[in-house]
């Protein structure tokens, strides 16, 4: 298993579903309404992450940055978190029809693990469980899945934890070599 000296963690997902905020929400653990687009590279210490490994944390915003400048982050990324807000149906379509095809085929066959994070349960009384499971039936690249609020900081550092042990302890490979015989 490679041993990463660091974590990149890259958000992706339609404009509106929150990831910028829920990058600064885990910062400075409250919410801000007022956010840029995109949020500055930030950098986590080893000695504040669960796993003790440095983390970068990386946005991304289809008005600042070209779908160039995207392959080319999810190409440098060690695990992309596919973010779609549960009170956005077209957004968690979008996860199927866009955005995982995209990261799979950015990877060019490289493992490159995925959680897939449904934003502003806040707004909602209902699960998208149902059908993420369904998803993740089609694309064993998805490690975890959490449902979370960067508005009430439901789940959120549960969610970058998902993503850090995604990479440190990955199941996928595992998943890969029993389907290969
Ligand atoms: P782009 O930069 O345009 O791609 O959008 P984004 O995905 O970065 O979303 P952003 O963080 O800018 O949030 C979009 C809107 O949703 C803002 O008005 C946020 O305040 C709001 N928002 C973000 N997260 C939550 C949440 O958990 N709950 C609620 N109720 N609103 C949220
Ligand atoms: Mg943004």
């Amino acid at each position: 298993m490679v041993m990463r000296k660091s974590v990149r963690i890259l958000l992706v997902g339609d404009r509106n579903v929150g990831k910028t905020s829920l990058i600064l929400s885990l910062v400075s653990e409250e919410f801000n309404e007022d956010v840029p687009p995109k949020a500055e590279e930030i950098t986590i210490p080893a000695d504040v992450t669960p796993e003790q490994v440095p983390t970068h944390i990386v946005d991304f915003s289809a008005v600042e940055q070209s779908e160039d400048q995207l392959v080319d982050e999810i190409q440098r990324a060690h695990v992309v978190c596919v973010v779609y807000s549960v009170d956005d149906e077209d957004s968690l379509d979008h996860v199927t029809t866009h955005w995982l095809p995209l990261v799979r085929s950015s990877a060019q066959g490289s493992s490159l693990p995925v959680i897939l994070v449904g934003n502003k349960v806040d707004l909602v009384d209902y699960s998208t469980i149902d059908m993420v499971m369904s998803i993740m039936e089609d694309y064993p690249e998805i490690e975890s899945c959490v449902e979370c609020s960067a508005r009430t900081l439901k789940n959120i550092s549960e969610m970058f934890y998902y993503a850090q042990k995604a990479v440190l302890h990955p199941t996928g490979p595992l998943y890969v070599l029993e389907s290969q015989d």
